[in-house]
């Protein structure tokens, strides 16, 4: 297997299969830390830079969250309008990332525009961690519902999948690419307009991912082991921001995740992810349900970023 350490985490797309087992290891190792809410010393000599060009609650947060668990340091910007990438001066990636370099260890970035952290990494002397592309990838959030899922089943292979949201979507893109890595059949719902394009589903049969289609949640959900959502009420993913704007609309039956649907539909033993932000695509009432387990997936998003900091900055091998 090929080390972590100095490893830029860009796409899901590089990820071996073993690679994937490995992360979850160390991700259990290091649990406990978060579980008992006490500050460790691992990497007290580090430093992460968060660079973010668009807005985040659990990414940015989780990694710094991750990285104060684990005794390192933290600087970064939450909003580059108040830099001078932000500014009049529209300074380049590449002028930016030459500086973060020296102010720290490891760089984090989400960006609206696909390919930013992966040009970032072109010119880093140190990782870069891809915290979510435009419409590209989203990796550390989807090794977060992988291990969700590793955690509460016990397993990856055999399970099969239903995704029901904008297929344009930066998780839905490491998603596929991650599965093809495990035996796991995956049905992917949502709008005509959001669907997945014909390139990237080329793409998916060279990689053998034994995947479908369907244009309602209920015709998919009845064989899923895990629910996979994402709204399809969004924002445009390639700007810095898109304030919302009047009314947008609420989301059709067809991608909505609601109690009764899982109660007459669902298997007893499924769970259900959301990476959240939500809009009506999984109403409050979901929450307390036994299928719902999206606020273990945001402890975990913690206990992941803890493994790929302590991986990539090779606090262990
Ligand atoms: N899931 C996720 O990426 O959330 P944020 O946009 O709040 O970081």
């Amino acid at each position: 297997m090929r080390s972590f350490m100095g490893r830029d985490i860009l796409s899901l797309k590089d990820f071996e299969r073993e690679e994937f087992f490995r992360v979850f290891q160390v991700a259990k190792d290091l649990e406990p830390i978060a579980r008992d809410r006490r500050n460790s010393e691992l990497l007290k000599a580090k430093t992460m830079v968060t660079a973010f060009y668009q807005p985040s609650t659990r990414t940015r947060l989780a990694h710094e969250a991750a990285m104060h668990r684990l005794g390192g340091h933290v600087t970064g910007f939450a909003d580059a309008k108040m830099t001078r990438a932000g500014d009049f001066y529209q300074e380049s990636i590449k002028d930016t990332v030459k500086m973060l370099e020296f102010y720290g260890d490891v760089i984090v970035m989400r960006h609206f525009q696909q390919g930013a952290p992966h040009e970032a990494a072109k010119w880093a002397s140190i990782p870069v961690i891809n915290g979510g592309d435009g419409w590209g990838e989203h990796p550390t959030q989807i090794l977060t519902d992988l291990y969700t899922v590793f955690s509460e089943k016990g397993r990856i292979d055999g399970l099969k999948w239903v995704a029901v949201g904008d297929m344009r979507m930066r998780t839905m893109h490491s998603l596929a690419y991650a599965l093809t890595q495990f035996d796991c059949p995956i049905t992917f719902v949502s709008p005509p307009e959001m669907g997945l394009t014909a390139e990237f589903k080329a793409e998916l049969q060279q990689y053998s991912l034994n995947f479908t289609e369907a244009d309602h949640v209920e015709k998919a959900i009845a064989a899923a082991d895990v629910i996979l959502v994402e709204p399809v009420v969004q924002p445009d993913y390639t700007k810095s921001r898109d304030e919302r704007r009047g009314d947008v609309g609420l989301t059709p039956a067809n991608y909505k995740i609601t109690r009764e649907l899982l109660a007459g539909k669902a298997k007893s033993d499924a769970i259900l992810l959301h990476s959240l932000p939500r809009m009506d695509e999984i109403p409050p009432d979901v929450d307390i349900t036994r299928w719902s387990r999206y606020w273990q997936e945001a402890f975990n998003g913690v206990v992941m970023r803890m493994a790929l900091l302590a991986l990539v900055l090779g606090a262990v091998e």
